[in-house]
Parts: structure tokens; C-alpha cells; sequence
């Protein structure tokens, strides 16, 4: 109760007796347990005043492999083609069904990453993970589980949400078919009421089935993103209807329009009313709104909408996210039937033909990334924290929004977008307008359509024949997909990424024109299309290989000088010499922030990730992305490069980069000057240096005094391990993580570039590893293994909290031979209220 008053203190904005707030009236203390809902998201505070309940259904699985072509191994599945001849008779999906010998595991998962490598270059973009339909043992898979509904459910509607899986999924529960769904990035959801037993024990059952992709990169496979189990009223809100609008937005004021839907799934019909109530960051009620009571006939609907006005609104923006939030709710007779919190930002976005892009107002470049969604040692199942870490890898670097190339992102991924200042080019899977690809589509402006991040949508990627061979196809469905999005979501602009020349289809009906690579197009469609506002959708595929200065094409790796690009590519200097120096550029996203598995270009075989990214597959930095820090941030930077630690090679030639943002670099080798270089507009410094063992140091200078300094040295070999974790404490609710970075030291204490070391690592407490990388393109060792061998001087691990709060003891030691001091370590898992599960 304690914090039902406090914010029942800040609710009515004056300090209350404690016999005062036994008479207020019963809506203000509703309202101030709303503002305590609002305020801190909570499920059970919401849970407090409305009998809705969004349960997390991510934990104890049994999960086991099926076959994609064998019945026999399938659970009999598909045997005598009589399958879903009666939809009641899936016996695997009863209780009493015996999965004893089934793994447990929690969700979300990716079986993928577990899988071992092959050598088939038919797999080369997706990683060479043995998943497709010539590989039937690997490709599907079972999961199941057993869970109560208690009596107090009866005459409530039950859901089963899925925020996405890969890939066909078929849902079963207490023996009957439930529904299905055939794509691997879309949320998918089955109202199950009618299946479960309330009072009792029931079983949901799906047959995941990976044989079919939907990209040309790594997917996963499995339920590798969340489940929930919701429950509600038979009045409700409906999914994804309440939204909040900011058609006029100034820093004096913005206006709220505020609408909604209300199902009505009871036995009668209702008279119902919906208010809203806003809260800003600090739980202060700022406006309330409620529209006015509306007969809803039995299975019927009604769309209630309503205006606030916010006095003075902190605005949205990459540098001061501020998220307000209102509490949506609908009741009947003064009672509460049903509620939910939508998050969002007062922002205003717009793109201009001749400046470019303005968030509030204020011109902005978008200093942009795409991404892929899969990292080191999980795969495609990522914890929710994990993506702040790589928001946070990114926006280190100066970037100021994420193209979520090329499908539909995890919630968790926009919300750490919304809440840490990131915007977000938010791309659907299938360019179409049939039924599948119109329901992606929806499903994504209407999940993420309250999203301050969000500034643009995108309805596809580099579709040749649409563009281009059938391009009065390419117009027409994109027409449809443009006017969709439109009527779902007024506020925002349009595009598609064209690897063209956008003259025609599917561009002609974008509201905004995006412009994959080939920098020959832009000024010529500028000219040709003044009216037409313009952005980079997709630049760079520059590649390198971390901590590599060497192009070896023996080893695949590729030198981390920013000189290499496959021929559609560019490197970093030059499409963003490009974009920044073209006002009417709205700006652009480089091909790619992160690594990610497949697409090795320019090699095969044994690399088994990209090369693209700006940081590895760990999120370690390659030495490009203090180029980025240098034109995208806001601080001095200085960073030099390569290490000095060529053992071997003294006398050769060895070239010597500065990316700095300073006026003027000056670099010493072994104390002997080398001479110092003015830093050209968006461009770098280099030298070239006859290696001998030592130290090289730079120095920049602002106006004319040393600002900065940078050395490598010749280091000594390995002595100790280090170990170093992003935070010291985490929750211990059985989803958080630490990441660990491993590296090793010298006798001085100076980290090794070059190690190799094979390091274990020993978890105990109240933590596990739930996965190692390296960030080496062509390391096939396993991401679940309990060891890892460093890349170039590092190496990550990622270990989850359970449920028990206590300490998590690290260790590292060295597992392949030669002694080196171990590392220890300990992390606080500190009590913390575990989201509401089955
Ligand atoms: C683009 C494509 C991306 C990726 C990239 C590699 O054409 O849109 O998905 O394949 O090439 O350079």
C-alpha cells in the first residue's frame, strides 16, 4: 500500500492526512493507483486496479526435435494424412502425455545456435546452420507445456500472445488445433478460451517447423522471442487500438489525440466508458480525458477517442528521451473492467526536401545503422537487457537511429529505442499486399505505432522485379501497402529501401525516397524530384575483421583500415562524406552496426558471420567506429591504430590511421616525431611507419595545444586473465544478464591485441552462462560452450540471473595450456520483483 500513497500524495499534488485519504472518493484513488501503474509499468500494479493479467509464459518448456520428413520421428505427425481431420484429436497435446524424456528449457530460444556448423554453401547467407528441408532432423521442432488455470478464471478471455517464432508454427492446446502461423517475425496471438479447462491442468503444444526462411541472413529458429498468456474481462480493450497521437507538438504545448476500441465478448451488452490518464515521467497525473458512455451490443465494438492538451510537454528527443504514459481504461456502472499502459513521447518528425530531416523542429541528421537482430552466443533468443547493451553500443559511437533491416523488430528492441533516444526506421518482412504480407504489415504499425523512436516505416527491401522488371506490379502493390500504413498510423512517412535508381515502381508511391548504395543516383533524382524528400535507406557494406590489419584471403580475414567495400559498397569515409555534405540528405544507415551470422562476403567457408559491422558480433568496436564517434559524436576523439605488436615483420612498412575530430595530429614513434597532420574535414590521418618493437603515441591538438593522447605498445606475453562486466548488480528475476569482456594482460599490466587464449569459464551461485563469443568471422566453436578462445585479444560471455537472489561467482581460467593468472569475479543478483508468469 505504501506506494499506492505516495503516489496518491502526487496525485493530488498536496500532502494528505492519512484519514484524508480514507475519504477520497474512490475514482482519485483508482486514478492514483493508475499514475502508480503508469509510472512504473508495473504488471501488478496495473493487476491492482483492473482484472487484466499479462502473464509471461516464458518458463519450464519441454522442448524435442521433430522430423520434416519421417512421421515416425515426428510424433506421428502427418502419417496417414488424416491429421486435422477432427481438430480435437492431437493426442501429443493432451495431459497425461509423456514428455518426461523431453529437455526443459525457458524461453525464448533458439535452437539454431546450438546446431553445429556444415559445410554446405547452399547455407552460406544463413550461417551454415543445418536448417531447410534437406536437413529434416534439425528443422523442426516440438515444444510443449503443462500449466494451471485457476477456477477464478471462469467467464474471463484468454489469449496466448507470441511475439514472434521461426517459423511455421502450428498451436495446439488440451488436444485441439488452435491456429497457426507462417511467418518468422510477425507477433501472432489465439484467443484459447474455449480450449482450456478453468479450474485445472491444460497443455499447449506447437510444432515449430524452420525448413523455410524468410530472408537471406541468419534466422534462428524456435520460439526465440517472448510468449505471454493474457487475461481479461470479457469487456476489453482491443489489441494494439489505443493510441495516442501528437498531431500538434511545440515546446509550449501539445495536443493529446487520444482513441481507442472496446470489445465486447460478454453475455449482454454493456454501457461503457473509457478514460485516460496521463502521467509524465515522474508519475505526475498531467491530463486526463474520457469520452463519453457508448452502448456495445455482444460481440461488438466500439471506438472511443478523446483530446488532452499537455502545458509546457518535455519533448522527445535522441538527447532527452522523455516518455510519458497513459493508463487506457474502460468501465462500466464506475467499475474498472479492463486496462492497459501504452507508453509514448511528445515528438514532432518531419522530412523536408531541401534541409533534410527535423525532430522538434530542429534540424537532425540521421546518423543511422541497420541491423540485424541475432548476437554472440544466443543467437536470435535475446535477453531483453541485451538490447539496451547494443543500443548502448551504438549510441557510444554517435548513432542516432537503428534500421531494423529487414523485418519486424522484438518489442524489447523498440523500447530500448524509446527509452535511451535511438530513432528507428521499423521494417516489415514481406513486400506485398496479399493477405500475409498485409498482415505483417498491420501487425507492425499497429504494435509500435505509440513508439516516439519510430520515424518512418518501411515496407520492404531491394525487390528487384518490383522495382524495377514488373514495375507497374512494384506501384501498385506498394501503393496499397503506402495507403495502409497511412490509414493505420496518419503521423508517419513511408519508404522502402531501393538498390536503384527509383524512377519507378515501387517508389512512386513513397512518401520519402530511400536510396540503398550506388551514390551516382541521389543528386540526379534530387534534381529531377525537388518535391521528393531523400535519405540513405542502406550504405557502406564496408567490411574488416577486428584487431586484423592484413587482407589475407588464406585466412578470410579483412584488414580493419577503412578501405574495403564489396562493388555495390562504400567505406565509412565515403558515403558519409556523401551524406553529411548534402543538406538535402536526410542522412543515411551503413550497412552494418552490429555483425551478424551469414552473408561472409566477401569469403565462404569457414567464416560463418558477416564482416560488415562497425563492431563485431559481441558488440566489440572494430577500429571504423571511432571514425563514426569522431563525425557522429559530441566528444574529442583519438584513436590510433593498428596495436604494435608485429613480431616478425620488424622493418616492413605498416600503416599508422588516426580517426580524430581534433584539428591537428601528431605522431611519435619511440619518442622520434613522425610529423603532424591537419585532420581533413570528415576524413583521417595516416603515416606510414617502418615497424620496430616500442610504443607509437599520438597527440592531438585544439587550437594549438596537445588535447589528447593515444598509445600502443609492444606488449610482453600473456600473464593474467582480466575479467570485466557491464554492471555489478543485476535482478535476479530469471532474465537478466551480465556481459563479461575477457582479455588478457602482460607482466605490466597492458592488454594483449593479438591473444588467442582458450579461457573457461566456472559460474556458480545465483547465475549461469547462457553463452560465449569472440567475435571472429570464422570461429565455428560452439556459442553454448563453456569456454571460449579469445579473438584478438577478447572475448564475451553472457550470464543470466535465476531467480534467487545471492551472488554470482565468475571465474576465468586458462583451458588451453600455458599458465595464466585466473580472474574472479562477483556479481550482486539482487532481489527484485519477477515479472508476473504462468
Ligand atoms: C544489401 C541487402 C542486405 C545485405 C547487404 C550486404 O543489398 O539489402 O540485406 O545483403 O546487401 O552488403
Amino acid at each position: 500500500m505504501s506506494s499506492i500513497s505516495r503516489r496518491d500524495l502526487l496525485y493530488s499534488g498536496v500532502a494528505l492526512s492519512a484519514s484524508s485519504l480514507l475519504v477520497r472518493s474512490a475514482w482519485s484513488r483508482t486514478a492514483a493507483m493508475l499514475a502508480d501503474a503508469a509510472v512504473t509499468g508495473s504488471p501488478a500494479a496495473l493487476a491492482a486496479i483492473a482484472p487484466r493479467e499479462h502473464l509471461l509464459f516464458d518458463f519450464g518448456w519441454k522442448f524435442q526435435f521433430g522430423h520434416g520428413t519421417d512421421p515416425a520421428r515426428d510424433l506421428g505427425f502427418g502419417n496417414g494424412q488424416g491429421d486435422f481431420a477432427k481438430t480435437g484429436d492431437f493426442k501429443f497435446a493432451k495431459l497425461g502425455f509423456d514428455d518426461s524424456k523431453w529437455r526443459g528449457l525457458d524461453l525464448p530460444h533458439d535452437w539454431a545456435v546450438e546446431l553445429p556448423f556444415v559445410r554446405d554453401e547452399e547455407l552460406n547467407s544463413h550461417g551454415y546452420k543445418p536448417l531447410g528441408r534437406r536437413y529434416p532432423e534439425t528443422s523442426v521442432g516440438w515444444y510443449r507445456r503443462e500449466f494451471d488455470i485457476p477456477a477464478g478464471d471462469q467467464g474471463r478471455r484468454i489469449t496466448v500472445e507470441f511475439d514472434g517464432a521461426f517459423r511455421s508454427v502450428l498451436v495446439f492446446v488440451n488436444g485441439c488445433f488452435v491456429g497457426r502461423n507462417d511467418n518468422g517475425y510477425a507477433p501472432f496471438s489465439f484467443d484459447v478460451t474455449d480450449f482450456l479447462h478453468v479450474g485445472g491442468k491444460n497443455c499447449i503444444m506447437l510444432r515449430v517447423d524452420a525448413s523455410f526462411g524468410d530472408g537471406w541472413f541468419y534466422e534462428g529458429a524456435g520460439i526465440y522471442r517472448h510468449v505471454w498468456l493474457k487475461k481479461t474481462d470479457a469487456l476489453h480493450l482491443g489489441k494494439w487500438e489505443s493510441t495516442v497521437r501528437t498531431p500538434e507538438v511545440s515546446e509550449h504545448a501539445a495536443t493529446l489525440a487520444l482513441s481507442t476500441m472496446a470489445v465486447n465478448q460478454g453475455a449482454k451488452a454493456e454501457n461503457a466508458k473509457v478514460r485516460w490518464q496521463i502521467v509524465d515521467a515522474e508519475g505526475k497525473t498531467v491530463a486526463t480525458a474520457e469520452s463519453p458512455a457508448q452502448s456495445i451490443a455482444i460481440d461488438g465494438t466500439a471506438t472511443f477517442s478523446a483530446t488532452a492538451s499537455l502545458k509546457s510537454p518535455a519533448l522527445w528527443s535522441v538527447d532527452q528521451p522523455t516518455l510519458y504514459s497513459t493508463i487506457v481504461s474502460v468501465e462500466t456502472d464506475g467499475k474498472i473492467r479492463d486496462a492497459e499502459r501504452v507508453s509514448f513521447g511528445v515528438r514532432s518528425a518531419r522530412f523536408d526536401a531541401d534541409k533534410g530531416f527535423f525532430l522538434n523542429g530542429k534540424s537532425l541528421k540521421i546518423q543511422g545503422t541497420c541491423n540485424h537482430h541475432d548476437h554472440a552466443g544466443v543467437g536470435a533468443a535475446l535477453p531483453d537487457r541485451l538490447q539496451a547493451f547494443r543500443i548502448g553500443v551504438l549510441k557510444e559511437m554517435g548513432c542516432n537511429a537503428v534500421r531494423t533491416s529487414h523485418n519486424m523488430p522484438t518489442p524489447e528492441w523498440v523500447e530500448a529505442c524509446d527509452r535511451m533516444g535511438v530513432m528507428m526506421m521499423c521494417e516489415t518482412r514481406q513486400m506485398s499486399s496479399n493477405p500475409e504480407g498485409s498482415a505483417q504489415l498491420e501487425a507492425m504499425v499497429k504494435r509500435y505505432r505509440n513508439s516516439p523512436s519510430i520515424i518512418l516505416w518501411s515496407i520492404g527491401n531491394e525487390e528487384w522485379q518490383l522495382q524495377d522488371g514488373e514495375a507497374e506490379q512494384g506501384a501498385k502493390i506498394a501503393a496499397t501497402m503506402v495507403e495502409r500504413c497511412h490509414e493505420l498510423d496518419p503521423t508517419r512517412v513511408v519508404s522502402a529501401a531501393v538498390n536503384g535508381d527509383n524512377s519507378k515502381g515501387v517508389s512512386v508511391p513513397l512518401d520519402i525516397v530511400g536510396f540503398n548504395y550506388q551514390l551516382m543516383f541521389p543528386d540526379r533524382f534530387h534534381k529531377a524530384n525537388p518535391t521528393r524528400p531523400l535519405y540513405g535507406s542502406e550504405t557502406a557494406s564496408a567490411i574488416s575483421t577486428r584487431g586484423e590489419y592484413t587482407t589475407d584471403k588464406l585466412r578470410n580475414t579483412i584488414s580493419a583500415y577503412d578501405v574495403n567495400q564489396p562493388g555495390w559498397g562504400e567505406t565509412a569515409e565515403t558515403w558519409w562524406k556523401f551524406y553529411a555534405t548534402r543538406e538535402w540528405e536526410a542522412g543515411g544507415f551503413a550497412w552494418t552496426g552490429f555483425d551478424y551470422r551469414g552473408e561472409p562476403t566477401p569469403y565462404g567457408w569457414p567464416s560463418i558471420n558477416s564482416q560488415f559491422g562497425i563492431v563485431d558480433m559481441c558488440g566489440f568496436p572494430k577500429d571504423t567506429f571511432y571514425y563514426y564517434k569522431a563525425w557522429w559524436g559530441k566528444d574529442p576523439v583519438l584513436h590510433l591504430f593498428p596495436h604494435w605488436n608485429f613480431e616478425g615483420r620488424e622493418g616492413d612498412e605498416i600503416p599508422v590511421w588516426v580517426h580524430s575530430n581534433l584539428d591537428e595530429v601528431e605522431l611519435l614513434v619511440n619518442g622520434k616525431s613522425l610529423g603532424k597532420q591537419a585532420v581533413p574535414h570528415l576524413g583521417h590521418v595516416e603515416w606510414k611507419v617502418r615497424y620496430e618493437p616500442g610504443v607509437i603515441v599520438a597527440q592531438g591538438f585544439k587550437d594549438g595545444k596537445v588535447v589528447m593522447t593515444e598509445k600502443r605498445e609492444t606488449t610482453g606475453p600473456e600473464v593474467a586473465i582480466r575479467l570485466k562486466a557491464d554492471r555489478t548488480e543485476i535482478n535476479a528475476d530469471g532474465e537478466d544478464v551480465v556481459v563479461l569482456t575477457v582479455d588478457v594482460l602482460d607482466k605490466e599490466g597492458r592488454a594483449v591485441p593479438i591473444a588467442s587464449n582458450m579461457i573457461a569459464f566456472n559460474i556458480s551461485g545465483a547465475g549461469k552462462l547462457i553463452g560465449v563469443g569472440n567475435g571472429d568471422p570464422n570461429c565455428q566453436e560452439s556459442d553454448k560452450a563453456s569456454r571460449r578462445s579469445l579473438f584478438n585479444g577478447l572475448a564475451q560471455a553472457i550470464v543470466q540471473a535465476t531467480k534467487q537472489p545471492g551472488d554470482i561467482q565468475i571465474e576465468a581460467v586458462s583451458a588451453g595450456g600455458g599458465r595464466l593468472t585466473p580472474a574472479k569475479l562477483t556479481i550482486t543478483a539482487k532481489a527484485a520483483e519477477a515479472r508476473p508468469a504462468v
